[in-house]
C-alpha cells in the first residue's frame, strides 16, 4: 500500500472511536495476565486506549506501556487510572521504558502491526530485553488462516451495518510478502472516512523461531485466555515465552 503510514492508522479520528465497540475479551485476558504477573511489574506492548492494561491495573498489576500513536495514548490518559500508568511513546520494536518486567505482552494481533519480518523478529528481541530472568512475553493473536481463507486472495466484510452507518472491512492478501492490506470503509452521510492498515500475518511456528531468534522459548500455548487446548479446530492462539536459560 503506497504511502502506508503506521501511525496514521492509529490517529484521532481512530483513537475517538476505538473502545465504542470493545472486543468483550478484556475481563480474561486480565485475569490470564494478572496470574501470569503473580503481583511483579508488567509492561504491554501497544498499549493503546489502556483496554486490557487497565482492567490489568486494577488487579493490583503495576502496567507500563509502550506505544506508537500519541493519540491512542491521550485517550488512555483521559480514563479513570489512566494517568497511574507511564507509557513510552516509541515504536515497540526498538523503544524501552529502561526496565525489566516479569511481564511483557503483546495483544490483540499487534505484532502484525510490524510489517517486515526483521520489525517483527526485533521486537521479539526488545520483548526479551524488558524480561527479569523469570519473566514471561505473553502474545496473543488470530490465526492467519482463520483470518483469510487458504488461497484467498482479498475479501470485504460488513463489519457494522446501522441505520446512519456502514462500516467496511476491505481487504487484499500477498502470500509472498505475508502482507495483509486492509481499509476499514466507514460510509455515512456526511461521507466516506478511510482507516488504512497493514499486517504481516505470521503463524505460531514462525513467532516460536522468532523467540527462539531473540532467546526465548515457548512454554505453553491456547486457543484463548481461558486456557482451552490449542488444536487443529483453534483460530487463534496466546502463546507463553520464557528466556531460555540454556542461553
Ligand atoms: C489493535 S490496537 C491494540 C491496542 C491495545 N493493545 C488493545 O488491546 O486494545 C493496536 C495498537 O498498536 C499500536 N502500534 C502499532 N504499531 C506499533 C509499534 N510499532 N509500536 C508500538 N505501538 C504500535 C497502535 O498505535 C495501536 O494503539
Amino acid at each position: 500500500m503506497k504511502h502506508y503510514d503506521p501511525v496514521a492508522s492509529f490517529g484521532p479520528e481512530v483513537a475517538a472511536r476505538y473502545d465504542d465497540h470493545l472486543r468483550g475479551d478484556e475481563e480474561a485476558a486480565a485475569e490470564f495476565l494478572a496470574a501470569l504477573a503473580q503481583g511483579r511489574r508488567a509492561l504491554e506492548f501497544a498499549i493503546g486506549t489502556g483496554r486490557i492494561a487497565l482492567p490489568l491495573a486494577a488487579r493490583g498489576v503495576h502496567v507500563d506501556g509502550i506505544e506508537l500513536s500519541p493519540h491512542m495514548v491521550e485517550r488512555l490518559r483521559a480514563k479513570p487510572g489512566g494517568d497511574r500508568i507511564n507509557v513510552t511513546v516509541g515504536d515497540m520494536s526498538v523503544a524501552t521504558t529502561g526496565q525489566h518486567y516479569g511481564l511483557v505482552y503483546l495483544v490483540y494481533n499487534t505484532i502484525f502491526n510490524l510489517i517486515t519480518a526483521e520489525d517483527q523478529i526485533r521486537c521479539f528481541e526488545n520483548a526479551a530485553r524488558h524480561l527479569a530472568a523469570d519473566g514471561c512475553f505473553v502474545v496473543e493473536t488470530a490465526l492467519p488462516h482463520a483470518w483469510i481463507a487458504p488461497g484467498a486472495s482479498d475479501y470485504v466484510h460488513a463489519e457494522h451495518v446501522g441505520t446512519d452507518v456502514v462500516v467496511l472491512d476491505v481487504a487484499r492478501y500477498d502470500p509472498v510478502t505475508q502482507l495483509l492490506e486492509e481499509n476499514h470503509i466507514r460510509l455515512t452521510a456526511d461521507g466516506i472516512a478511510l482507516a488504512p492498515i497493514v499486517c504481516r500475518l505470521i503463524t505460531p511456528g514462525e513467532m516460536d523461531l522468532m523467540a527462539r531468534i531473540a532467546g526465548m522459548r515457548l512454554v505453553n500455548r491456547f486457543a484463548n485466555w481461558q486456557r482451552s487446548v490449542f488444536d487443529a479446530q483453534s483460530s487463534a492462539h496466546v502463546s507463553v515465552y520464557a528466556l531460555d536459560a540454556t542461553r
